[in-house]
């Protein structure tokens, strides 16, 4: 038994966890909006929560809007902790199926040319995935952005650290001559202001005529909102309405690994 507590939106991750869950004849307890329909609206800690969930499920998978809150739980757990999004720290469930999704696509995992659009210092699939793939040799990673969404510095350092080649555009063009591009939806959410979400965001969008002749794959954990144009999803470039079933498989794997079941 698994319980999923959600206190952030969430369409494809909490679904494809419980549907793995059920497929592979376990159960699921659901909580979905958590920051209010659970006693955090209460005031009660991530850790207390913790530490009573724990007594009904085998397994907790949670969302949280504070980066770092999964790592708090996971310290006082006795049971597995599955971080399905931290903030806009961490999303690595998300990273581990997108580097499937690649691995089926491309045949490889290194020696990858890889850009990641378009909001590089909010998105945590695009850290999660980057830090994923800087742990094979030789890929070549390259951020594109408007000006005001810059990558974390430490980030940057910590992939070269890794073993990644790193650069840095403003040029949608920059992404399409490679293997993969990586785009996700300007976290909104994460703005320090609507005002400036809505000054960046119509900025950058992947349209048909940027990927007329290229061979590059185009990746998106969803929603997209106007980072792609619909005119692209008919493209044979177009895999992310692949990922989202690669991404049920994924998970049925790790709640496997995580439950010593494989
Ligand atoms: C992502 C997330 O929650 O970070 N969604 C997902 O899990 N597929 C991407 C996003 O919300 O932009």
């Amino acid at each position: 038994m698994v319980a999923c507590l959600f206190f952030e939106p969430s369409t494809r991750t909490r679904l494809s966890f419980e549907a793995a869950i059920l497929k592979l004849g376990g159960q699921v307890l659901s909580m979905e909006n958590g920051s209010v329909s659970s006693s955090a609206f209460k005031g009660e800690s991530l850790e207390d929560t913790t530490r009573v969930v724990q007594n009904y499920v085998d397994c907790i998978v949670v969302r949280h809007p504070q980066d770092g809150s999964v790592s708090k739980m996971a310290e006082v757990a006795s049971v597995p902790i599955i971080n399905a999004g931290d903030g806009g720290n961490q999303h690595p469930t998300q990273a581990l199926l997108d580097l499937y999704t690649i691995k089926k696509s491309c045949g490889r995992l290194d020696n990858l040319r890889v850009a990641f659009g378009f909001d590089p210092k909010y998105s945590r699939t695009i850290k999660s995935a980057a830090a994923l793939l800087a742990l094979y040799p030789k890929n070549k990673l390259t951020f594109i952005y408007p000006k005001g969404l810059e990558p974390d510095p430490n980030f940057i350092k910590a992939l070269q650290k890794s073993g990644a080649t790193v650069s840095l555009s403003n040029k949608v063009e920059d992404g399409c001559d490679g293997d993969v591009f990586y785009t996700n939806r300007l976290q909104q959410e994460r703005f320090k202001s609507k005002a400036q979400f809505e000054k960046l965001r119509k900025i950058m969008t992947l349209k048909p005529a940027h990927l007329k002749g290229k061979k590059v794959v185009v990746l998106n954990p969803l929603p997209r909102i106007d980072e792609v144009d619909p005119a692209v999803d008919s493209m044979p470039n177009a895999l992310y309405f692949d990922q989202p079933k690669n991404g049920l498989y994924v998970r049925a794997a790790l709640l496997l690994y995580a439950l010593d079941m494989l």
